[in-house]
């Protein structure tokens, strides 16, 4: 009789306690498996999406070397309510952190030029004065002080963790080393301790990394004290001291983040939210959307002869695509550059007035002249993204880098993480591209404490009040076009996540002069066509990696692209 009314009692306390939590579904977009699991535990014991964000991008400064830093810099955008006030009374606002590189104090404008005034290959790509300063640490530091919730040290331990007890190194990750090894190996005046560090990365061997470990153990316990001016901050500039290196403790000391405004496009019913100046990504893509929306109508016409004439439609687009994207670089060349230095009249390349008339001279069946593409007249591959959402529907969009991967192959002795080589984002010279082709003028030049123009493009995607779309990728100048093609393929096309990030993606630039870039899936029938039209085409097998979350009709879902080492999940969290 006792056993039976205490069975009775505990079926009710169990009734009680279901009804009194609540499940809300989480979905991270990650770049690697380890950075996927940290973020969802973090939300499971509590944190937000900005706390998921901190402690995923310090796990990946160790397990995704090549690109996670703690030496470089990037952007986080947000759509996100203050860390106290999660209760659903606080209305959720767009947010955008800047925490890209700095030129060191003493860098100037022909810093990477010989005395004839040419270039000098590979200064401002490798080794010791390809750095600027770094950000990230400072980056995070910051977000984590206005939108945190749960503790600094609590987010930097399972980075700490592997970076001690070790990770287990991807084909990938293994592959991406050597290749950097070999690449570099020619390339630097002084030698460079890359191999030393990195060079035996073996796919399916555990990989520890104990001064790291010691760096990030000194981080979580002094915060941005320790890499800017305590024993870490010392390491670096050693070490730059000791190799004809810029970067001084004065450099480091000043090292500020800076909250900006987001670039804001409304585009068929959505607000576009994405990254401002340093960076060309906002302004480009919400003018990629725009020109498209304007030419909607003969894009339509022009598909519909195509399938009349057998013509695949995909030609059709790419060649559209590109029409859209050598107008929108020409102008990432002329006008942008960061705004701190230079006026860059961002509201005016992404007005509607500007964008309708800048489509006018499109052309749907030939290629516009290279050469004939100004810009505009006014009356914009290594880095690492992710995409998080919490259960209260707050959102990070992050993209981190340190430009090539793995950088400029320097890593900093006793401390245990590579400096970036972000310089190479400068104009080096105007109308000498850089690493990824793209050139540059007198807005995007090298000066004392600026910022180096980006391609990065973090971006957040709302409708009706929420966050419809968190999206973003790595691929130097393909990121704006990447991330173009994932919102379209998921408002225009209708694919699902996965769909929307696996499908081919092509690319142009403006230069090299009517070049295509695609994804090896392609379809022949598209490439013969395009070669057709004109256009000389260039395989890559490795055009970014997109990373996304798409909220549709009240359901999460979640895709990392598969041709990375990316996870992506949706879960629940349970709420009292
Ligand atoms: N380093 C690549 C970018 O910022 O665009």
């Amino acid at each position: 009789m006792l056993k039976k009314s205490f069975l009775s009692l505990l079926a009710l306390f169990a009734l009680l306690i279901s009804l009194s939590v609540s499940a809300r579904p989480a979905a991270v977009a990650m770049p690697d498996r380890y950075s996927a699991e940290v973020a969802q535990s973090i939300m499971q014991q509590g944190g937000n999406a900005v706390d998921a964000a901190v402690a995923a991008g310090f796990v990946l400064a160790v397990t995704y070397p090549e690109a996670g830093n703690l030496g470089g810099g990037g952007f986080m955008t947000l759509y996100t309510r203050p860390a106290n006030s999660q209760k659903g009374d606080i209305t959720p606002q767009t947010y955008f952190l800047d925490y890209r590189e700095k030129a060191p104090k003493a860098a100037h404008r022909d810093m990477y030029l010989d005395k004839e005034g040419k270039v000098i290959p590979y200064r401002s790509l490798v080794g010791y004065q390809a750095s600027g300063v770094p950000g990230t640490v400072m980056g995070f530091w910051q977000v984590h002080q206005s939108f945190g919730s749960l503790p600094w040290r609590t987010l930097m331990q399972p980075a700490i963790d592997l970076a001690e007890q070790g990770f287990e190194v991807s084909e990938h990750l293994q592959n991406t080393a050597q290749w950097f090894q070999n690449w570099i190996a020619d390339k630097s005046p002084t030698p460079l301790n890359f191999t030393h560090y990195f060079g035996k990365l073996t796919a399916g061997k555990v990989f520890k990394q104990p001064e790291l470990g010691k760096t990030l153990r000194r981080i979580a316990e002094l915060g941005p004290q320790d890499f800017y001016q305590g024993e870490t901050a010392r390491k670096l500039v050693a070490e730059m001291q000791a190799n004809e290196g810029l970067i001084t403790l004065d450099d480091l000391k000043s090292y500020q983040a800076v909250w900006r405004d987001p670039v804001m496009g409304h585009w068929q019913g959505r607000q576009i939210v994405s990254a401002p100046p340093p960076s060309s990504g906002g302004v480009a893509i919400v003018q990629l959307l725009k020109m498209k929306q304007h030419l909607q109508g003969k894009l339509n016409a022009a598909l519909k002869q195509a399938e009349k004439d057998g013509v695949p439609q995909q030609a059709v687009k790419t060649h559209f695509y590109a029409e859209l994207e050598k107008r929108v670089y020409a102008d990432r060349a002329f006008y942008l550059g960061d705004s701190d230095f230079v006026e860059v009249p961002v509201a005016k390349l992404i007005s509607d007035t500007y964008l309708k008339e800048r489509s006018t001279t499109v052309l749907l069946d030939e290629i516009s002249v290279s050469e004939e593409i100004h810009p505009g007249k006014l009356e914009s591959p290594e880095t690492t993204h992710f995409s998080i959402i919490d259960s209260e529907g707050n959102a990070v969009s992050n993209t981190y880098t340190l430009n090539m991967p793995f950088g400029s192959g320097v890593v900093i002795p006793g401390a245990g993480f590579l400096m970036n080589d972000e310089m190479d984002d400068f104009s080096t010279k105007p109308g000498v591209a850089n690493v990824f082709g793209v050139v540059g003028g007198k807005a995007n030049e090298v000066a004392p404490e600026k910022r180096m123009l980006s391609s990065m493009s973090p971006t957040i995607v709302l409708k009706d009040g929420e966050v419809e779309m968190v999206v973003g990728t790595p691929g130097g100048s393909t990121i704006i076009t990447s991330v173009f093609q994932t919102i379209i393929n998921v408002v225009d096309e209708g694919l699902s996540a996965q769909q929307a990030v696996d499908a081919p993606r092509v690319h142009h630039q403006l230069l090299p002069k009517d070049q295509i870039a695609y994804h090896p899936d392609l379809p022949e029938a598209v490439k013969e066509e395009l070669q057709a039209l004109g256009y000389t085409l260039k395989r890559n097998n490795y055009m970014g990696d997109v990373q996304v979350i798409l909220r549709q009709d009240g359901e999460l879902s979640a895709a990392a692209d598969r041709r990375g080492r990316g996870l992506a999940k949706v879960f629940e969290i349970s709420t009292p």
